[in-house]
């Protein structure tokens, strides 16, 4: 069946917020192609469902992987029931609890310095250049190498971390052609024998790492068994990749559409964690999640079956006026009651004090340390990839010339 929304076409990719505009006004709960799923656009009914995982499950492996090709059915990365982005309570809870120790913003705090050191190594690279990539030079090395050094893995592979997550990710959009089933294949298999090896190494020699933490809290929790950890250590290599590199490509555009935003920043660092917030909530890297109905469940007077897999769109909610005061407007002072881009409730992310420093960091040495900017004349191209939202490339020239941005 065909539905009047699609949040898969290239048209949608390419600039999605006026179709939620119309979901949130004409069809707050409805089907939507691909899948068929419910999306779900209000703010309110967005945080209703993501406050309620006894009626929305996060158990949603099969439903997501249900509709991949066969091949890439049968060949997980990691058989594992403990996913954490993928599990309800009890065992969420207790999976969170093994993570979370490494992220409490205290925890992060510490990793100031060598964010710092990691950033201006790649700034200095890009000084030497006239013309730059913000994606590639910064956006995408930056947060692999942080995540690579947590883990405990060796940064020289970062380039095939950065190639396996791209690929996972490839692996949830539309149908694929047999030699893009074959990569996505190569790609998981790598990554599982490369992890495979790391972690029984670390078993034998536990490290200051995460890893390592992983496997001393299997022992203790003697939860973990199996694939566990490697499930573990995948979800974070992507879940830390994908969003923390969008979030400053998308933060480096909205600044060159609102060139007064960027001439404040400039002036004045302190306000960048406020900036953070709000591409977060104006474009933020992650556009929707998946939840399944446990029950027949009304919302905004539509009764979504049981069974139903609903996408609650935190980027729509996030644009809601009933919510954000002129909400389309990029607004770096605005207040940010109720922000929803790192999700709210239970599975609120786990990596956002993380993000948050590596986004801080980063703008706070692109403003120290780099002469203005401004975009090579070409057309903006946004990467084709369900749920998550980033630029395929920011292409940048210095303008040496001139005194400010
Ligand atoms: C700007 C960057 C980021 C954004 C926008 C983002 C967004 C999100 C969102 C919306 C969720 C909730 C998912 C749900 O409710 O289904 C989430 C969960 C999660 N995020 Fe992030 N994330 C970011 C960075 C990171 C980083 C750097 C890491 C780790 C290194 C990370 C690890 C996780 C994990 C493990 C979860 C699952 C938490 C749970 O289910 O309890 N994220 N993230």
């Amino acid at each position: 069946m065909s539905h009047a929304f699609n949040l898969a076409s290239p048209e949608f990719t390419q600039n999605p917020y006026p179709v939620y505009a119309a979901l949130r006004e004409k069809a707050p709960v409805c089907q939507v192609d691909p899948g068929g799923f419910w999306a779900v656009s209000r703010y309110d009914d967005v945080v209703y469902v993501l406050k309620h995982p006894e009626l929305f499950s996060s158990d949603t492996m099969v439903a997501r992987t249900s509709r991949q090709d066969e091949r890439l059915q049968r060949e997980p990365v990691a058989v594992s029931d403990v996913n954490l982005l993928m599990s309800d309570p009890p065992v969420h809870t207790r999976v969170r609890q093994l993570v979370s120790g490494a992220f409490t913003p205290r925890a992060i705090a510490r990793l100031e310095q060598r964010v710092r050191e990691i950033t201006t190594e790649y700034l200095d690279r890009i000084l030497a250049k006239d013309t730059f990539d913000m994606m590639e030079d910064l956006a995408v090395p930056l947060p692999v190498t942080v995540i690579s050094e947590m883990l405990g893995v060796d940064p020289a592979r970062r380039e095939d971390f950065k190639r396996w997550s791209d690929d996972a990710v490839s692996s949830g959009v539309g149908q694929l052609s047999d030699a893009e089933v074959e990569r996505v294949l190569r790609s998981r298999r790598e990554m599982r024998a490369y992890f495979h090896e790391l972690i029984a190494e670390r078993k034998r020699q536990p490290r200051e790492d995460l890893i390592s933490d992983l496997i001393r809290g299997e022992v203790e929790y003697g939860e973990l068994k199996g694939d566990d950890v490697l499930s573990m250590v995948v979800l974070l290599l992507i879940a830390g990749n994908e969003t923390t590199t969008n979030l400053i490509g998308n933060g480096t555009l909205a600044l060159l559409e609102n060139p007064d935003a960027l001439r404040r920043l400039r002036e004045d660092p302190s306000l960048i964690p406020g900036f953070i917030e709000e591409v977060l909530r104006y474009e933020g890297p992650a556009q929707f999640l998946m939840r399944q109905a446990t029950q027949d469940v009304t919302l905004s007077g539509v009764t979504l079956p049981k069974g139903a897999i609903v996408v609650p769109i935190i980027a729509s909610a996030n644009r809601d006026a009933a919510q954000f005061s002129d909400p389309d407007r990029f607004d770096i002072a605005r207040e940010q009651r109720g922000n929803v881009g790192f999700g709210f409730g239970i599975h609120f992310c786990v990596g956002a004090p993380l993000s948050r420093l590596e986004g801080k960091i980063a703008f706070e040495e692109i403003f120290r340390r780099l002469p203005p900017f401004s975009r090579e004349p070409e057309p903006v191209v946004w990467r084709r990839m369900f749920s998550l939202r980033g630029l395929q490339s920011l292409r940048l020239r210095f303008d040496r010339s001139a005194r400010s941005a």
